[in-house]
C-alpha cells in the first residue's frame, strides 16, 4: 500500500450495514470457459436469491469489460488486472452488505486465489462451470471459437490460451447434462448456510 494512505474508521462499518439486511455478505465466483453457461447459471441463481429477498449484484465479464475494465485486453497480465479489480469491486459491494455473484472466465489459478485473499477465504464460494470445450465450441453462441480456430482471435481461452482447472471448487457443474433448476438447487444448498444470520 502507498505509504501516505491512511485508513479512516467510519462509524457505520461492514457489520452495521450488514445488520440492516436479513443475510450476511458473500462472493459467489463462477469460473469456466467462454460459452460454458456461467452467465446463464449466475443469472438463475441471482433470480432465486431475489425471490428469497436476498440483496444481490451480478458482475459479468461482458458488462465489466465495457466499463471499469474497458482498457484491458486478454493478455495474461491484463486478465490478472481484470480479476483483481473485480475482486476489489466485489469486496466494496460486500462491505455494503450484498451477496455478489461474479461470472468470469478467470482462467488463472493465481488470480482466483488473489480474489479469495481480497475478500477473505470464509466469504468466497467457487463454482466451477465445467462444461467440456467440445460442448462450448458446439454452442459457439458468440461465434468466438470459430474466429479463434481461424486465427482471428489470439489468446482465446481453451484454444490458444490456457485454462487452469480449479483444484477444490465448492460446487462443480456441467451444463451439458444437468438442467438449470438442478444446478441452481446445488448452488443454493452450498451457499445458504453461509449467508444465513446466526
Ligand atoms: S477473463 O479471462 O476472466 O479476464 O475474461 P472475462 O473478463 O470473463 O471476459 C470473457 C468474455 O470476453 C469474451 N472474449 C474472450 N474470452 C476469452 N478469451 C478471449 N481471448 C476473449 N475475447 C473475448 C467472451 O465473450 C467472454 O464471455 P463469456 O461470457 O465467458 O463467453
Amino acid at each position: 500500500m502507498e505509504k501516505n494512505i491512511f485508513i479512516h474508521q467510519f462509524n457505520v462499518d461492514r457489520d452495521k450495514r450488514s445488520s440492516l439486511k436479513n443475510h450476511a455478505p458473500l462472493l459467489i465466483w463462477f469460473t469456466g470457459l467462454s460459452g460454458s453457461g456461467k452467465s446463464t447459471v449466475a443469472n438463475a441463481v441471482e433470480q432465486a436469491f431475489y425471490n428469497k429477498g436476498i440483496h444481490t449484484y451480478l458482475l459479468d465479464g461482458d458488462n465489466v469489460r465495457k466499463g471499469i475494465c474497458s482498457n484491458l485486453s486478454f493478455s495474461a497480465e491484463d486478465r490478472s488486472e481484470n480479476i483483481r479489480r473485480i475482486g476489489e469491486v466485489a469486496n466494496l459491494m460486500m462491505d455494503a452488505g450484498l451477496v455478489v455473484l461474479a461470472s468470469f472466465v478467470s482462467p488463472y489459478r493465481e488470480d482466483r486465489e488473489n480474489v479469495k485473499k481480497i475478500v477473505g477465504y470464509a466469504n468466497y464460494i467457487e463454482v466451477f462451470v465445467n462444461t467440456p470445450i467440445e460442448e462450448c465450441e458446439r454452442r459457439d453462441v458468440k461465434g468466438l471459437y470459430n474466429k479463434a480456430r481461424k486465427g482471428e482471435i489470439k489468446n482465446f481461452t481453451g484454444v490458444n490460451a490456457p485454462y487452469e482447472l480449479p483444484l477444490a471448487p465448492d460446487v462443480e457443474v456441467d451444463t451439458t447434462h444437468l438442467d438449470l433448476d438442478t444446478i441452481v438447487d446445488m448452488i443454493i444448498k452450498q451457499v445458504i448456510g453461509k449467508i444465513e444470520r446466526k
